[in-house]
């Protein structure tokens, strides 16, 4: 099976200081990979560049097909949808304005089944489909950057660090609808600081550190690795 995302010695920076290099990694068909690592080891560049936010070096393929000199404009396109550290929401429109952006390039007919199948997947957001999107909770707000991500029918998309500042029972609730969407068929590239919960879901772990992949393999060994358990998990383990 074609993976979904294959990218190779993938480097990536700010002006010449490199903050990513030589990071390759596979991501097969309804697959999940988590990416996990310490603060300021990469993972939000990385994402950057796998999306074209970022000029980088190496070289991706998507479904098989090359876009490492696709835009970010195409990505979205075929198919790769980033939720942002920062969930990137128009904070003075309403929750159903900011879902139905995420599908503009998708006509009325498919965008109004979506927002059904969004309000469904997401009960709070159609309790709050008319309150402005600024306005909503961390863990509303997380929903919703994922609901418009989802408008757009992504075949990837990748969530950078979802659980941030959310309480226990809402972290719970987002990995929970991780695994929901693995089961749809949609691939996911989760970045996390709560390793034990990401490897989890996850079907693959990569370890990052310093802009390197350290380790990587299957998320259950990365479980059972009391090395990394130690250093990452620190005394939640
Ligand atoms: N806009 C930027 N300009 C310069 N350096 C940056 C910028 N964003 C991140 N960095 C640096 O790049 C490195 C990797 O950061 P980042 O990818 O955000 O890590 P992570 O997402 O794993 O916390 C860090 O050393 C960080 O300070
Ligand atoms: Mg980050």
């Amino acid at each position: 099976m074609t993976p979904v995302l294959s990218a190779t010695n993938i480097c990536a920076g700010y002006h010449s200081r490199k903050a990513v290099s030589n990071v390759s990694m596979v991501i097969p068909p309804a697959g999940v990979v988590t990416l996990i690592g310490a603060n300021g080891a990469g993972k939000t560049t990385f994402l950057g560049a796998l999306m074209g936010l970022l000029p980088s070096t190496g070289t991706i393929l998507f479904q098989g097909e090359d876009i490492t000199r696709a835009s970010v404009h195409e990505r979205v396109g075929m198919g790769m949808s980033l939720v942002s550290e920062k969930r990137d929401l128009f904070s003075s429109m309403s929750v159903e304005d900011n879902l139905v952006l995420g599908c503009y390039r998708r006509n009325r007919a498919s965008s109004s089944s979506s927002l059904d199948e969004m309000y469904g997947r997401f009960p709070k957001l159609l309790e709050r489909r008319h309150q402005e999107a600024g306005t909503l909770s961390g863990g509303e707000r997380q929903m919703l950057a994922m609901g418009r991500a989802l408008m757009a029918a992504p075949k990837l998309l990748m969530l950078d660090e979802p659980s941030l500042g959310l309480a226990p029972l809402i972290v719970q609730d987002i990995f929970r609808i991780v695994s929901e969407l693995k089961s749809s068929g949609i691939s996911i590239l989760l970045v996390e600081q709560n390793a034990r919960a990401a490897l989890h879901v996850a079907d693959h772990g990569c370890v990052m550190e310093l802009g390197d992949v350290i380790l990587q393999g299957p998320a259950k060994e990365l479980l059972d690795n009391t090395r990394l358990m130690e250093i990452y998990l620190g005394s939640a383990a």
